[in-house]
């Protein structure tokens, strides 16, 4: 099996920020709340005319740079999200056209906010095994578009973003050590949007039910992200044969800063050593570990030999995380 690695990283949000401030205006909450409770402060919300591919595009033009790879010398595009442009074609497909990346095989995968994740262990397969040579993996979201502007409960925590990765054949030593990949499909109902599957087509009724809006038990979810953030980084490095000691940057899925400090504690980590932008993006579910990954890239966090840790969590319920030796 051939060592694979990233080559290269990329992001891109929307241009429209959504302030704490401008929640205030829209439902009973302030930013005293949303700050202690979650670290948020601002999101991004994508243009009008602006649709999941179209921050995939940007992100994954990015990383392509980045890497120095051209569209034509990629072998497979997946795109994670939950924020699809349309049911069908998938967004890969849409991306696929939009880069001209003619030779690649394009799929959306569906894991929620542990996509990302589940990305990257699907398209090192096909790399370590010889099939295909470079791969770009996107987290890629449009969640503004299913967030009820009316529920507190929700809409202070979502945001809009893409990052994306270009894979590929790394120097032996270098590159993923590990993958933990999960799922506990009896805790779906804490996390979902209903409406709009074979199970609920749309109509009339589902629309007025707010059916195709996220719908969260935040208090579980918050639980149940605690017990496996922890776990699956430590699965994950042990399966590497490495410790938590061995950590130089933990790039957790941003979805709380306590459920982050959480992981934080857990893993006996200054936190120096933890990625954290979610003040300024909010939760992005798939997007939110390669936008992080991508900003720790631009900012000089990722130096070569360093042990990188990648976790998250999300609905399924699922969750990942990948040892990576930058
Ligand atoms: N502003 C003000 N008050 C609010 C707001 C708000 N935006 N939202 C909720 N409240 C109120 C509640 O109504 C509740 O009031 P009550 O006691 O009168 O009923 C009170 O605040 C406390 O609510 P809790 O739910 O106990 O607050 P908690 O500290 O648990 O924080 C939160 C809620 C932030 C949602 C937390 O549970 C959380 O982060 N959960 C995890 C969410 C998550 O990560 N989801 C994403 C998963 S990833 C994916 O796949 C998209």
């Amino acid at each position: 099996l051939r060592p694979v690695g990233i080559l290269g990283t990329g992001k891109y949000v929307p241009e429209r920020i959504l302030t704490n401030a401008d929640l205030e205006k829209m439902v009973e909450t302030n930013d005293e709340w949303i700050v202690t409770r979650t670290g948020m402060k601002e999101r991004r919300i994508a243009a009008e005319d602006q649709a999941t591919s179209d921050l995939a595009y940007h992100a994954a033009l990015a990383a392509m740079e980045k890497a120095g790879v051209t569209a034509d010398e990629i072998d497979l595009i997946i795109v994670s999200t939950v924020t699809p442009d349309t049911m069908f074609p998938s967004t890969a497909c849409i991306l696929q056209d939009k880069l001209g990346a003619k030779k690649a095989a394009a799929f959306d995968l569906s894991a929620a906010c542990s996509g990302f994740i589940y990305g990257l262990a699907t398209a090192n397969n096909f790399i370590t095994t010889g099939m295909y040579q470079k791969a770009l993996v996107i987290g890629a979201e449009c969640l503004s578009r299913i967030t009820d502007y009316t529920d507190r409960n929700t809409c202070v925590l979502f945001g809009d973003g893409a990052g994306a990765v270009v894979l590929g054949v790394v120097p032996e030593g270098r590159g993923f050590k590990s993958f933990e990949l999960g799922a506990d499909g009896s805790g779906g109902e804490l996390l979902t949007l209903s409406g709009g599957g074979s199970r609920l087509p749309a109509t009339v009724e589902t629309i007025e039910g707010k059916k195709h809006y996220i719908h969260m038990a935040g208090g579980e979810v918050f639980k149940f992200a605690v017990r496996t953030m922890g776990n699956a980084a430590e699965e994950a490095l042990a399966k590497a044969d490495m410790t938590k000691e061995d950590i130089d940057l933990l790039i957790p899925h941003q979805a709380n800063i306590r459920i982050i400090q959480a992981s934080i504690n857990r893993l006996n980590l200054p936190e120096e050593k933890c990625m954290i932008n979610l003040p300024k993006y909010a939760n992005t579910s798939a997007a939110s570990i390669p936008l992080a990954l991508a900003e720790a890239d631009e900012e000089g966090r990722l130096q070569e030999g360093d042990c990188v840790v990648l976790v998250g969590f999300g609905g399924g319920l699922t969750w990942g995380a990948s040892v990576i030796v930058w």
